[in-house]
């Protein structure tokens, strides 16, 4: 059932989230005795961050995975693996093994979202055309109702095929090149969280809702086209991007 739910502000997001993802883990554990996490990136996914890293947990059964990167090195301040270590992933007792970076060492984006590819490939031991199910993947959304780094406009949103694809800069900031998730393997995820807060997303929230309610081969917005094929669909918003005074 995929379901919005309201929430006050930012705050009252994060600490619902932060409730989400340990329940996603503990169920994921139980289950398969792994949490394969991706991390969203962008700003509003810092609390959420900063919460966690304060929680007790299984780590040592959690990996994380970034949903898309900017092109820039790991220790510059646009860096969403910079963001996600910073307020996260150093506060763990975590094995480097259990942490996943886009390869932005790589010597163009195309070839760092094909050796990403590649190794999420390698870490989910598949071979053929079958696409991996994350146990849960964070997502946030532009002000243009982008999600990941796929934007209006773009090819990369019509990727069937591939898992993971470079992307030239959108027209919100910054403007480097990206590697991001594709469609396919977002929808394959087990769970989709989207965490979005503030009156300048009110439109494209407002664009996305329509969408949802449209079969998905008629969404228009990228953030609308998610809609996993087997899993739970859940979009945490605030008043304000909702719209309700
Ligand atoms: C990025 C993100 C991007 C982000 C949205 C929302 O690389 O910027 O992955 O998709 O989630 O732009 O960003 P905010 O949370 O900062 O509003």
């Amino acid at each position: 059932m995929d379901s919005v739910k309201v929430f006050t502000d930012a705050d009252e997001i994060a600490a619902a989230a932060m409730d989400y993802v340990q329940k996603a883990a503990k169920q994921s554990i139980a289950e398969r005795g792994v949490f394969n996490l991706v991390l969203s990136g962008g700003s509003t996914p810092r609390k959420l961050y900063e919460l966690l890293a304060g929680q007790p947990a299984d780590w040592q059964h959690w990996h994380f995975f970034m949903g898309d990167e900017r092109y820039v090195p790991l220790d510059d301040e646009r860096s969403n693996q910079k963001l996600a270590d910073e307020t996260l992933l150093s506060k763990l007792s975590i094995n480097q093994d259990q942490i996943h970076a886009v390869p932005v060492d790589q010597p163009t984006a195309g070839q760092a979202a094909e050796a990403y590819e590649n190794q999420i490939r390698q870490y989910f031991n598949i071979k053929n055309a079958e696409v991996p199910a994350f146990d849960l993947i964070l997502l946030g959304m532009g002000s243009d109702a982008h999600t990941a780094s796929l934007f209006p406009g773009k090819a990369t949103v019509q990727e069937t095929k591939k898992l993971v694809v470079s992307s030239e800069p959108g027209v919100l900031p910054p403007p480097v090149d990206r590697v991001t998730f594709t469609l396919p393997l977002i929808n394959a995820a087990r769970r989709i969280l989207f965490m979005t807060a503030g009156p300048d997303k009110a439109e494209a929230f407002r664009a996305v809702r329509r969408d949802l309610e449209q079969p998905p081969e008629q969404a228009v917005t990228p953030a609308g086209k998610v809609r996993p094929t087997n899993g739970e669909l859940l979009w945490f918003v605030d008043r304000a991007a909702a719209m309700i005074g």
